[in-house]
């Protein structure tokens, strides 16, 4: 019997430690990474420089309340802002930073209709679920947050007919991440941002899966020449310290004033010296020049794979955040746990994509590896399942 709520499917082994690219379990049996840990290991486990951070804080000063100035979430906010005129709220987690835009959103602008997208992902807390486009992770928790409507994603259309003058914002990830590593269309992302003007809606851009780095620029906004009113971060902020971040424009911070929003957590000091490395490193040219060179390189190979198989129907994704769209989700779940025999960790996301998600510090020769590893477990698949293979 299990003392925990059964909520997460849980697989029999345990991880018990990693050391930069690659995890052991319990057992002794080591795996290479392509998951870290849902997109938050961006430089790895066990790193001596982020230990060190860690422990010098540690060893300083776990914890003050927001009552007091802690200058090391001033110095975070500055690095976020990346020289633009943005300001930071602190929070715990992904699901906490959405909340709190969607909150800043709704008082900012005095209107309560937000539009999300279908297939989107949010979160699990009541605001960030009503915002998530999925009536599987609604079901049973109704009645949501009222104001929220879905329309599909890339389509300008359909936008179009449901914004209007009472609407707050519109919200969107870059890349739907859970909802199968489905890209937006930069002429839609622009097409949105200006009606988003044109009705005086706030643009609110999700980024916890898709910032830090993750897709070859420090904010995968950057590649779509937008300007976000808000935009939200989490996951690989803190390589592992939970910490998230509200980001929105300086002219929006009146509305956030004492009293209207908070966390006894967020902002931690344990979590602010940490954040503050992680951005340090990752926001470097050469830094994110290499994520670029290693997206090319997994790319390449997973492209030269898709020609060989019919099995893989699509593969999408910018970055270190890839898709591979299978041809049925029972295929999938077959091809997740013969890499995980084979030592490889992946994802799903969707019905049918399994998801790379590889720590933006994994090396050349790493991918070479995963690939061999990805390419072993197709083509045996192909034999036993019928899937035809090219030369076949
Ligand atoms: C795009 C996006 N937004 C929000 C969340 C929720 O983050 P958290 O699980 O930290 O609450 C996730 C988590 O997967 C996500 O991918």
């Amino acid at each position: 019997m299990s003392y925990l709520f059964p909520n997460y499917q849980r697989k029999e082994l345990e991880l018990i430690k990693g050391s930069k690219c690659t995890l052991t379990d319990q057992t002794g049996k080591s795996y290479l990474d392509f998951t870290s840990g849902i997109g938050v290991m961006n430089l790895g486990y066990n790193d001596p420089e982020l230990n060190q951070v860690l422990l010098e804080q540690a060893n300083l000063l776990w914890h003050t309340p927001n009552l007091y100035e802690n200058h090391l979430q001033e110095q975070v906010a500055e690095k976020l802002a990346n020289g633009k005129e943005y300001v930071s709220y602190f929070c715990n987690s992904g699901a906490e930073a959405n909340e709190a835009a969607i909150k800043l959103a709704r008082k900012a602008t005095g209107k309560s209709k937000i539009i999300t997208f279908t297939n989107s992902f949010h979160g699990r807390t009541y605001g960030a679920m009503s915002a998530t486009g999925q009536e599987i992770i609604h079901a049973g928790f109704e009645p949501l947050v009222p104001d929220f409507i879905y329309v599909p994603f890339n389509d300008i259309e359909l936008l179009k007919a449901e914004i209007d003058q009472q609407t707050a914002a519109v919200m969107l990830e870059l890349i739907q991440g859970e909802g199968g590593v489905l890209p937006a269309e930069e002429s839609w992302i622009q097409a949105v941002q200006s009606l988003c003007k044109e009705y005086g809606a706030l643009l609110i851009i999700d980024e916890i899966q898709t910032g830090i780095g993750r897709t070859g620029t420090f904010y995968a906004y950057e590649q779509y020449q937008i300007e976000p009113d808000i935009f939200t971060l989490a996951k690989g902020l803190g390589n592992g310290i939970p910490v998230g971040a509200m980001v929105g424009k300086t002219s929006l911070a009146e509305f956030f004033g004492p009293g209207s929003h908070g966390s006894t957590f967020g902002g931690n000091k344990l979590a602010m010296s940490v954040a503050y490395k992680v951005v340090e490193r990752i926001n470097q040219p050469k830094f994110l020049q290499d994520v670029q060179k290693k997206s090319q390189q997994l790319f390449t190979g997973l492209n030269q794979l898709a020609e060989k198989t019919s099995m893989i129907k699509a593969i999408r994704g910018k970055g270190l955040i890839i898709g591979i769209e299978l041809a049925n989700q029972d295929i999938l779940k077959i091809v997740l746990d013969q890499l995980e025999i084979e030592g490889l960790l992946t994802l799903k996301a969707g019905q049918n994509v399994l998801r790379l998600l590889p720590p933006l510090t994994i090396t050349e020769n790493e991918i070479d590896q995963g690939l061999m590893i990805i390419e072993k477990v197709l083509h045996n698949l192909a034999k036993q399942t019928g899937f035809s293979e090219k030369g076949d």
